[in-house]
């Protein structure tokens, strides 16, 4: 393995509310990817110095060396920013399926998301720029906010507030901006409110995270008088569905690799980090007091 993340699915595996409870004894890590350094007589497409990504969820990111057999791995580019090839199974599909599957939208239309400055809004704000949509983004106030929103704008992002500014702007009211009829939640709790309100009529809210750690309130006017649509996402069950060779998910790896080729699609901002400070590591990955500044990666 080469470089790994540190992703909150991780940290909530650890704490025992993710969605999938291993049974013990267990490798962590969700995502990353590995270069292959020897390879047996009967292996076909792959070769050494080739990268792999696993095939599966929670196969076990968080380790030097793994023995796989070649079906179970996909091959991707060994060309582009290992930081990109690290954070590419999880997130930015993530944000393309969720770009695709829900609305079908025209080239302009808007998509509205919180969290924006997660690696999933990143890739959000990246891959929605590819596609021809333009994004207003949502972030909380912090020091140093400027400098944040200026960071998502040379990404791509179309308008960036933080959660104050969204709820006295008048960008969706004044007539400007038509409201968008897809909204991506990453926070979940009274935040999603504002959200709901800014909705166009039969719009779609994709609820993929609860980083508040609270329910969703939603107004149930807006049920009522708009009939919007809410719903989750959530990538392991969609890779579940697809399996390892299908069409769409070679269809959705070659367009997000052709993108990190470009340079179209960059690796969330990240600080690569030793395996063996890990303690250090996964304490600041866990402590909810302070603002998110970068993705942790383990480089091993
Ligand atoms: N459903 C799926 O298939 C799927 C796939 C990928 C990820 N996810 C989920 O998506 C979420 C983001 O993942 P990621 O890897 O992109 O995360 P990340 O890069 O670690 O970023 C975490 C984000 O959460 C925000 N946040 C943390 N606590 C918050 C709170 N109390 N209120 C509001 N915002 C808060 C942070 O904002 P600040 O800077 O303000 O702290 C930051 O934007 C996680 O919940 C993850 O499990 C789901």
């Amino acid at each position: 393995m080469v470089q790994s993340p540190i992703n909150p699915a991780d940290i909530n595996t650890i704490q025992g509310v993710y969605g999938v409870k291993p049974n013990l004894p267990f490798t962590l890590g969700n995502e990353g990817f590995g270069s292959i350094e020897e390879v047996g007589s009967e292996v076909k497409n792959l070769k050494v110095g080739d990268w792999v990504i696993p095939g599966m969820n929670a196969w076990g990111t968080w380790r030097t060396h793994a023995l796989e057999e070649e079906k179970n791995l996909l091959k991707i580019p060994n060309d582009i920013d290992p930081a990109m090839a690290a954070t590419l199974a999880v997130n930015p599909g993530t944000a393309y399926r969720m770009l695709k599957d829900f609305e079908k939208l025209n080239k302009g239309d808007i998509v509205l998301q919180n969290a924006a400055n997660s690696a999933v809004g990143q890739n959000v704000i990246q891959i929605a720029r590819q596609l021809g949509f333009r994004t207003v983004n949502i972030l909380r106030n912090r020091e140093g906010i400027d400098k944040l929103k200026q960071e998502l704008q040379d990404l791509g992002a179309d308008y960036v507030l933080t959660d104050e500014e969204f709820r006295s702007s008048k960008l969706f009211k004044s007539g400007d901006l038509a409201p968008p009829k897809l909204v991506l939640n990453c926070v979940s709790g009274k935040a999603v409110i504002e959200l709901v309100k800014a909705m166009a009529d039969n719009a779609t809210l994709v609820t993929y995270g609860g980083m508040s750690r609270q329910p969703l309130v939603v107004p149930t006017s807006a049920f009522i008088f708009k009939n919007i649509r809410l719903v989750g996402y959530w990538m392991t069950r969609w890779n579940w569905k697809h399996g390892i060779e299908s069409h769409e998910r070679r269809e959705m790896l070659d367009t997000l690799c052709a993108m990190a080729r470009q340079g179209t699609l960059r690796a969330p901002k990240h600080e690569l980090v030793p395996l063996d400070s890990y303690k250090d590591a996964l304490a600041r990955s866990c402590d909810t007091s302070r603002f998110h500044e970068a993705k942790l990666i383990f480089k091993f």
